[in-house]
């Protein structure tokens, strides 16, 4: 790759912005030998990638299937449409509104309570990490004495997902991950047949459209991609919001003063620091693309962390800054949504709304549970990941409650 930064290197890990200004400027389609990716960086070309039907995501099998099994994310066409509306009523309005806004604001508090008269706390720790996968679970109605176990298996799919180099024993661990969590999800989606509920998982297992339902490996493997996506992109959504509101107190204090903004500061968060930095594609055809050219059938890297800072699409895409007027920030999560942290089109996140309520409910309770809220004196936090990426951790200061 020459010149241009290692997407595999240390220093793209401790700062892939800069190389993303590099590749933007200087390479806007590579390809990387390694990766055996090309690479696009501009908005336009990354936005066309999730638009195009050109680029089908088929070739996600190699990456996908071998942790999660088949899940929508790799369907393309009539049969990716038909999985989709199953499992998509779910995340939307009235059934998220009534059903599970009160397991997201039992979820935030009580992890609120178990740190709030502490006056310190680790915000990635005790918070964002437990939260959103707490929520998923109670969602499935799964047993919540085991959420430690559905943690630590998404974290382990994650890690694969982001294995850039290739590291043997996260490939071990991933696959392992697939096998136990087949192995403690099939007998709970029989027994569910038997024993429907008000839950997500009683949904998915009656769900059809059609005539077509879903297997209960399906439903599997749907549940192992919720975790997954809902799970770490939420968590990591949380924890840069605090930790950019917190490195700029102005803004906080406005957020604090008027709740209506916290949507805006959720949107520009996910546009100056998405959870998920990239996302492959691959043309069933060859394409002409960024001066380039893709030829059938390779895979095409899309880096959504470089789309959200391009400067012919952003004023000033470095800073932080809610007040922004070259962002919609109160559709974040509409197809129309103006920056690319949920992707585009088809494949548009199907959680989207559920992510926002669920950062509108912790971000309200932990303003109303800590007035005083800070960083903890002379910490700054830390980014970590090159796939998904948010702070290692985010130390806080507030006043016991
Ligand atoms: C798809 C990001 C929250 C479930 C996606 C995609 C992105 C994304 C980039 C596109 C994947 C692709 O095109 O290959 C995010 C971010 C989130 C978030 C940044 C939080 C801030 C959630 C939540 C859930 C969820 C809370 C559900 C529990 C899904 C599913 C898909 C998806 C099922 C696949 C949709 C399809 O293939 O049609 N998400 N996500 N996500 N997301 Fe999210």
């Amino acid at each position: 790759t020459g010149t241009i930064p290692d997407m595999l290197s240390p220093e793209f890990a401790a700062d892939p912005y800069s190389a993303y200004a590099v590749f933007r400027e200087q390479a806007p389609l590579f390809y990387h030998e390694a990766m055996q990716s090309y690479v696009v960086s501009r908005y336009t070309d990354v936005e066309r990638v999730f638009k195009d039907s050109a680029f089908t995501t088929a070739n996600y099998d190699w990456q996908l299937e071998p942790v999660h099994g088949k899940t929508i994310v790799q369907l393309s066409g009539r049969e990716h449409s038909v999985r989709r509306a199953l499992v998509a009523p779910a995340f939307r309005g009235s059934e998220l509104q009534e059903k599970f806004l009160p397991i997201i604001e039992r979820n935030s508090a009580d992890l609120i309570d178990g740190f709030r008269s502490t006056g310190s706390a680790d915000l990635v720790a005790q918070f964002a990490t437990r939260f959103p996968v707490g929520v998923i679970v109670d969602m499935l109605g799964l047993d919540k004495a085991d959420q430690p176990k559905f943690q630590k298996w998404y974290t382990s799919i994650i890690a694969f997902l982001g294995n850039l180099s290739g590291d043997e024993q996260v490939t071990a661990s991933g696959l392992q991950t697939k096998a136990e969590f087949a192995e403690y999800m099939l007998p709970v989606v029989q027994a569910r047949r038997s024993a429907l509920g008000d839950d997500l998982l009683s949904t998915l297992v009656t769900a059809e459209i059609d005539g077509e339902t879903m297997s209960d490996e399906d439903v599997k493997s749907f549940c192992s991609l919720l975790l997954a996506a809902g799970g770490e992109t939420t968590d990591k959504a949380v924890a840069s919001m605090f930790a950019l509101l917190l490195q700029h107190p102005e803004q906080l204090a406005a957020v604090r003063e008027d709740r209506g903004l916290i949507s805006a500061a959720f949107a520009e968060t996910l546009r100056l620091r998405p959870p998920v930095h990239m996302i492959m594609r691959e043309p069933a055809e060859e394409v002409e693309i960024a001066g380039g050219v893709i030829p059938a059938g390779k895979t095409v890297t899309a880096l959504i962390g470089s789309a959200n800072r391009d400067p012919e699409r952003y004023k000033d895409p470095d800073s932080f800054n809610i007040f922004r007027d070259d962002l919609n920030t109160t559709s974040a999560f509409s197809a129309a949504a103006d920056h690319l942290a949920f992707a585009l089109g088809r494949h548009f996140c199907v959680g989207a709304l559920l992510a926002k309520t669920e950062i509108e409910v912790a971000t309200n309770q932990l303003l109303d549970a800590l007035p005083d809220l800070k960083l903890a004196d002379g910490f700054v936090p830390v980014e970590k990941g090159v796939f998904t990426r948010g702070p290692a951790s985010l130390q806080v200061e507030f006043t016991p409650a």
